[in-house]
């Protein structure tokens, strides 16, 4: 098995263009990255995309923000691009002390420019489309994959076809898709339906492929792993103990493991530094969360899946023969989540300001739960991925939050229904209605000096 933490640099074979080549991750058979378009080896296996050189993180410094700029680790020096990446690595501190961890820092993917974390892959997948001079792209997918390549896609001038299951996908996924002029082909089947369906069209050489299982586009979303690395180091003093990601394809769980595999390759990073992968599933959809449990090598595939979560609505992980080992190398595991635990965490995140759809929040659920069953310690500094933008899915985030109140339109009316505090000049709260009619003149100083913040005057 070549996906080890521990593997040798690999030597540089004669199908390398620019020091880049593909191989088959099972086999180790090599083959030219942009001669011809082909997403697996001769068996079916997996590809990854290997380098004659890897960087070091001294390689980064100086190369502007976002995804281009750990070109060093990527195929090309920059791509198709919105920008992407960069994302912001926030700081939870009431769901840090809740839980009860040393520290916790929420990577909210949900910043990129079409809302989630496939943005970074695209930026390197459609500039390989345009390498290989193919017009037309295609993916299977949950909605967002299907929103980032549509932008990219027009971004780039060619044209996009995406393939979504009928009735399951959150319709701001499918707006961004509309809007962005792809055209959108709602399957009668799940997802894991459509991502065999595109498959055949691509094997056919009537489309090109841009999910994950296309090994380009983890390129891109390897770079998650090295902003983690980089800022927190920057600004905690130290790697991350552990990652928590949502899991659907598998296909950032593999990307986050070979980025830090590269590292170690390179001298960069110490084995032992390399944080535990750790991959949450809903408990409708988590045929990985099965194999992790059962020690197997390979995830048998659940034909009938259900979440609130769509985005990981999945049953057929097509990146787990390269995200297993990972999980298992890192020391991290594998849990799955109930739709109820995930809203919880949806609801915990947006009072910290932090407004994710529902698959993103599975990585926090994911963390209470194991933090409960003591397998994360109370010593352990983490971070949360958190993949999509709230307003992703807004019919989950209505849901989830409180609902509005109809009111009269009449703000005395307004008033009494609030329940009134007062916070501006004491004195004008005594006025012959018992309603302040000028409170323009506020001076909070004031005010904290002679009420109390909660006083009402009703
Ligand atoms: N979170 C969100 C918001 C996603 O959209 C996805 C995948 C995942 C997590 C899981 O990531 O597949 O790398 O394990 N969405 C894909 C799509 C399948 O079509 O948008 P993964």
């Amino acid at each position: 098995m070549s996906l080890k933490l521990s593997a040798a640099a690999p030597t540089v074979p004669a199908e390398a263009q620019n020091g880049v080549w593909l191989a088959d991750i099972e086999t180790g058979e090599t083959y030219a990255p942009f001669d011809e378009i082909r997403y697996t080896g001769e068996d079916g296996n997996l590809l990854e995309v290997r380098y004659a050189e890897l960087p070091t993180f001294a390689d980064f410094k100086g190369q502007g923000r976002g995804v281009w700029r750990y070109h060093a680790a990527l195929p090309f020096r920059t791509g198709v691009t919105l920008p992407e990446g960069d994302t912001p690595l926030h700081k939870a501190p009431r769901i840090r002390d809740e839980i009860g961890i040393n520290s916790l820092r929420v990577k909210h993917e949900g910043m990129n420019p079409t809302g989630s974390f496939k943005d970074r892959g695209m930026t390197v997948g459609v500039r390989v489309a345009k390498e290989l001079g193919v017009d037309r792209l295609a993916c299977a997918s949950t909605g967002n994959t299907s929103a980032a390549l549509a932008a990219y896609g027009a971004r780039g001038g060619m044209e996009t076809l995406v393939l979504l299951p009928a009735g399951k996908v959150a319709s701001g996924k499918i707006a961004q898709a509309a809007l962005h002029d792809a055209r959108i082909l709602e399957v009668d089947g799940n997802f894991d339906n459509c991502l065999d369906i595109v498959q055949d069209l691509a094997q056919k050489g009537e489309v090109y492929l841009l999910n994950s299982l296309n090994p380009f586009r983890l390129e891109g979303q390897k770079t998650i792993g090295i902003e983690i690395l980089e800022r927190f180091m920057a600004e905690e003093g130290m790697f991350p103990d552990r990652i928590v990601l949502p899991v659907g394809n598998a296909g950032n769980t593999s990307a986050l493991y070979k980025a830090f595999r590269e590292l170690v390759q390179s001298g960069a990073l110490n084995p032992t530094e390399v944080p535990r992968l750790t991959g949450v599933q809903a408990a409708g959809a988590a045929p990985m969360v099965e194999a992790v449990e059962h020690g197997w090598d390979g995830i048998q595939r659940w034909e009938s899946v259900e979440t609130r979560a769509t985005a990981i609505r999945i049953g057929n992980p097509v990146n787990a023969p390269k995200a297993l080992p990972g999980i298992r190398e890192t020391g991290g595991t594998a849990i799955d989540v109930s739709d109820d635990e995930i809203t919880d965490a949806q609801q915990s995140l947006a009072k910290e300001g932090i407004g994710v759809e529902p698959a993103s929040a599975a990585s926090i659920a994911g963390l209470r739960k194991l933090r409960d069953r003591g397998v994360v310690d109370s010593t352990e500094n983490v971070v949360c991925l958190t993949t999509g933008h709230l307003l992703k899915d807004t019919d989950e985030a209505f849901k989830a939050g409180g609902d509005p109140e109809p009111v009269a339109n009449d703000t005395d009316a307004v008033l009494q229904h609030i329940g009134a505090k007062w916070y501006a000049r004491p004195e004008a709260a005594f006025t012959a209605s018992g309603i302040p009619t000028k409170s323009l003149n506020w001076d909070f100083n004031t005010c904290s000096r002679h009420c109390s913040p909660t006083s009402s005057y009703w």
